[in-house]
Parts: structure tokens; C-alpha cells; sequence
């Protein structure tokens, strides 16, 4: 491996993970990368770390361009596991380096290492460092996505080094956006951002919103966007600027998708004919069986939509588990603006549709009720019932999409 110059004097040396698959429970077929940076100046700065796992990469990543004991100071923007736990291996060739972090960054790392062997600047909003022709220009994130989280602008540059914020799951030989799109898709690259967006960053958009505001006033010129994850944006930052502007604001496709679970196919036979209603409605749907379905994907499918159906049959008079499971991790990422509806099958006296629109009103969604539930597997006549069910629903998520 090498280090790859991003800008005049502006190394990636970061590490390619092609086979993780399983990130914290999120699915990453694509794999991913674990981003730092290094700055070749007067005073050599390194920008984030990488996954402990991944030490030797950057190291030798780092060591393609400087001897490590040349390191003079160490930002870490972000303290989660995977971009600070190789801390203490640049330490161990940087000892006499200065690491720069926020107080509640400090307070993190401490809980990992012995830091009282280590020099450590705190930082908050305001606060530079000049290395030589850059400037290091601090910028606190706070829940963005952590309490620790900051952001690091080089103005000589016009780089953003964003930590998690803008960044995907994907690892690719090019580092950049323009070569990613070329050599895979645009759509692709949007989907990722969506996906990492919906399953990490969906609880913050009233912050996210307030900190562009923050940034568009301070009048920080950028041409270029390093996230700790994924492709570096060079062609078109501003484009990843407005989509998360957009899905801050709740932005969605009027769309619906049917998420559910089923026991013996008869909550999965009533999506059949409530998805021809959505299409002969004019809206395009999504179908997803949940057990066939990973969890960030079906939360990435529920946040593009503007509308959601939830199927769950009754099991021992309560959702079904695998949708509980998906209700619950709904109501920790916080969606807004979406309009939801439940259904299923039961057998003896129902209370899987009763409890999804419990768990949907916990989390303020606007909701179409009533649900629609069905005793056993439906009859030709049910059948008909769901196509206007599905009609129904896609003729007010359409009315309810109007407003935003
Ligand atoms: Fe990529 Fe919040 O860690």
C-alpha cells in the first residue's frame, strides 16, 4: 500500500477494508474504508486514525511518505472505535506529538488508554493550528454523531475532513467520487450515502440542518469534502452537501414500502394484491420480507419512502419478533415526516397490527388508520379488500407527500 496525495501536500493514509461484512450489525456488502489523513508540511499533521485492526496499513501507508516520528500533532475528530483504537500505535512513533481533541473526546479516549503519558490539546469551535502554509481550523459536531464528534476545515486547501458525516460504506481502488461513479454508478454512490445517512445519521437532522447553517455562515469555501469512510468528494461536494441538507429536512420519494414478516404465507399473500393498489395508484412500491432482508437495508427502503406498511402476523398475541425488532430500531433512529400503516394475519385474537400502531405513535408518525387485519389466509374476497387497502394508502401518502 501507498499513501495517495488528495491535494498538494495532502496524503490519504487510510486502510481499505474489502471484507467486512458485518459493521456493528450493519450489513456492508460493498465493504468499507477506515479514512485518515496526512498534511506534509512545516509541522507533519496526521488526521484521524484507523481501526485498530488496521494499524500496520496506515502505518506503512504513513511510513510511504515520512518517517511516523516526524509527527508533530494528532487530530482525532472522532472517538468511535473504529477511527481512534490505533491511537497508541502512532503514539508509540510519535511519542512527543500533541493529539487535539474536544473535552468530551478526552473524556472518551481516556476509557481506552493511558493518556496521561500523552500530550493533549482541547479544542473547541474557533480554535486553529497552524502548521506551516495550512491552518487547522476546529469545528465541534456534537451529535454528529457522537458527543465527541468534530470537524476539521484547512482553508489554504479548501478541505473539510468531515469524520463520519458524509462518508459510505464502500471500499474501491479510486479513492475519488468522480472515479468511483465512473467505474460503478453515481446511483450507487447516492444509495450508500442514503443507506450510511438513514441507519446512523437519521436522529440528527434538526443538528445536521443547524450545523450546515453554521458552516454556509462562516463562509468556508469547499472544494473538497475526506470523510472517515468511503470516497473523498473532489468532483461534486456540494452535491453530498444538499443531500444531506435533503434528508435532514426529511426529503423522501413519494413511494411506499412494504416491510413485513410472515409465518405460513398468510401476511406475505396479503402484500401481493396491496402492492398492485399502490402501482395501479401511480406509486412506485417496495416489497420486503424482513427475515430475507438485512435490517439496515429495510431502514434504508423505509426512509426513502414516503409512505410504509407494516405487515407482522400475531404471535402469542403480539408482533411478530423480527418486527418488533425493526419497530424498535425505528424508534431510536427517530424518523419524522413519514406516513406508516400496519396490517397482518391471525389466528386466534390478533395484536400485532393494535401494537405496531402503539410503537408507531411512540415515535410521532403520522399514521393511516385503521390497519387491516386478517383472520388466517385471505380469501379472494380479502384479496380485494388489500388492493384497496394498498389504493387507499397510496392515495393519502400522495395527498400527505404534498406538504413537504
Ligand atoms: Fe465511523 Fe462513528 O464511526
Amino acid at each position: 500500500m501507498k499513501a495517495v496525495e488528495i491535494k498538494d501536500g495532502i496524503y490519504w493514509v487510510g486502510a481499505i477494508d474489502w471484507a467486512v461484512r458485518d459493521f456493528h450489525g450493519y450489513v456492508t456488502p460493498r465493504g468499507t474504508t477506515y479514512n485518515n489523513y496526512l498534511l506534509m508540511d512545516e509541522e507533519v499533521t496526521l488526521v484521524d486514525t484507523v481501526k485498530y485492526d488496521f494499524s500496520e496499513m496506515t502505518i506503512k501507508n504513513i511510513q510511504s511518505t515520512v518517517d511516523p516520528a516526524r509527527i508533530k500533532h494528532v487530530v482525532i475528530n472522532h472517538i468511535e472505535n473504529d477511527h481512534a483504537t490505533s491511537l497508541d500505535k502512532i503514539m508509540e512513533l510519535a511519542p512527543d506529538a500533541t493529539i487535539y481533541m474536544t473535552e468530551k473526546g478526552k473524556r472518551g479516549i481516556d476509557r481506552f488508554f493511558d493518556t496521561a503519558r500523552w500530550k493533549i490539546k482541547l479544542v473547541k469551535t474557533g480554535d486553529t493550528l497552524k502548521t506551516g502554509r495550512f491552518t487547522l481550523q476546529f469545528l465541534e459536531t456534537p451529535m454528529l454523531h457522537w458527543p465527541d464528534s468534530m470537524m476539521t476545515y484547512v482553508p489554504e486547501a479548501k478541505v473539510l475532513f468531515s469524520q463520519d458525516a458524509f462518508g459510505q460504506h464502500i471500499a474501491s481502488a479510486g479513492r475519488f467520487d468522480d472515479e468511483y461513479s465512473a467505474s460503478e454508478s453515481l446511483a450507487d454512490l447516492e444509495d450508500a450515502v442514503i443507506e450510511y445517512y438513514a441507519n446512523i445519521l437519521m436522529p440528527f437532522g434538526t443538528l445536521i440542518n443547524r450545523k450546515l447553517d453554521e458552516i454556509a455562515k462562516l463562509g468556508l469555501q469547499i472544494e473538497m469534502i475526506a470523510p472517515d469512510h468511503g470516497i473523498i468528494w473532489r468532483q461534486n461536494p456540494e452535491r453530498v452537501l444538499q443531500m444531506y441538507r435533503d434528508m435532514a429536512s426529511g426529503k423522501a420519494e413519494a413511494s411506499v414500502a412494504i416491510i413485513y414478516d410472515t409465518m405460513w404465507h398468510s401476511t406475505e399473500a396479503m402484500t401481493v394484491p396491496m402492492a398492485a393498489g399502490i402501482k395501479d395508484e401511480g406509486l412506485d412500491v417496495t416489497v420486503m420480507k424482513l427475515r430475507a432482508t438485512p435490517m439496515s437495508i429495510a431502514i434504508k427502503e423505509f426512509w426513502k419512502s414516503r409512505g410504509a406498511l407494516i405487515g407482522s402476523p400475531t404471535l402469542n398475541n403480539i408482533l411478530y419478533p423480527t418486527i418488533a425488532e425493526l419497530l424498535t430500531h425505528l424508534r431510536g433512529l427517530r424518523p419524522n415526516h413519514r406516513l406508516v400503516g400496519a396490517f397482518g394475519s391471525y389466528g386466534w385474537g390478533g395484536g400485532a397490527v393494535k401494537e405496531s400502531y402503539e410503537e408507531f405513535k411512540r415515535m410521532g408518525l403520522e399514521t393511516y388508520e385503521p390497519g387491516l387485519q386478517l383472520l388466517y389466509k385471505p380469501s379472494l374476497a380479502d384479496e380485494n379488500v388489500c388492493y384497496e387497502f394498498g389504493r387507499q394508502f397510496a392515495r393519502r401518502v400522495r395527498e400527505y407527500h404534498q406538504q413537504f
